[in-house]
C-alpha cells in the first residue's frame, strides 16, 4: 500500500511536471506546421530547397539574414526589401514583396511569425522561433509603409 501510494505520487508529479512541456512542444509544432504551409507563398522565388536562384533570388537555407538579426528579418517580411543586398557574399538587386501590409498579402503578425519560425529551422537552419509579440512590437515601432533597403537595415542595431 505504501509502495503503491508513493508510486502514484511520483506519477502525479511526473504528470504535473511534463504537462506544460508537452503543451509547449505541441504549440511549437503547430506554429512550424502553419509556417510550412505558408511557405508555399515563397517557393516561386526562394524555391522548395530554400536555396533561391543564384544572383536573382537569395537563399533562405544557410542565409546569414534568416539566421541573424531578428530585428532585420521581421522588418524584411513585414515591409519588403529592395535594392542591392549581399547574402552569403553574393549580391542581389531585386524586390522582396511586403507580406505584412498592402494590397497583396497583408498577413497578420501570427502568420509572419509562423513562416519565419519555419524558415529559421528548415533545411540546415537551426535558429530559434519568432513570436507573434515580437512581430507586433516591430510593426508598431517601425510604423513603415515602404520596403527597406540594406543601408536602412544596417543602421538598425
Ligand atoms: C516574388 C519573389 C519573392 C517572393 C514570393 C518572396 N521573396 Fe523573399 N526575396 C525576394 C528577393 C528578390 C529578395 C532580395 C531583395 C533585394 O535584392 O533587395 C528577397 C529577400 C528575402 C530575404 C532576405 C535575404 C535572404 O535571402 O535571407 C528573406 C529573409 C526573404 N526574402 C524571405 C522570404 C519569405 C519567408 C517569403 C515568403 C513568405 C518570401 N521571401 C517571398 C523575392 C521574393
Amino acid at each position: 500500500m505504501k509502495i503503491l501510494s508513493s508510486f502514484s505520487l511520483i506519477l502525479a508529479l511526473l504528470t504535473l511536471v511534463s504537462a506544460p512541456i508537452v503543451r509547449a512542444d505541441a504549440a511549437a509544432d503547430a506554429q512550424i506546421a502553419k509556417g510550412k504551409s505558408l511557405y508555399t507563398n515563397c517557393v516561386a522565388c526562394h524555391q522548395a530547397t530554400g536555396l533561391g536562384v543564384p544572383a536573382v533570388f537569395p537563399p533562405l537555407a544557410g542565409s546569414e539574414v534568416v539566421n541573424g538579426s531578428e530585428e532585420h528579418l521581421i522588418r524584411i517580411l513585414l515591409h519588403g526589401l529592395s535594392g542591392k543586398v549581399t547574402v552569403n557574399k553574393v549580391v542581389y538587386n531585386g524586390n522582396m514583396p511586403a507580406f505584412g501590409q498592402g494590397l497583396g498579402f497583408n498577413w497578420t503578425d501570427e502568420k509572419v511569425a509562423a513562416v519565419l519560425t519555419y524558415v529559421r529551422q528548415a533545411w540546415t537552419n537551426k535558429s530559434g522561433p519568432i513570436t507573434k509579440d515580437q512581430v507586433t512590437a516591430i510593426r508598431t515601432k517601425a510604423n513603415r509603409k515602404t520596403p527597406w533597403n540594406a543601408a536602412e537595415l544596417e543602421a538598425i542595431k
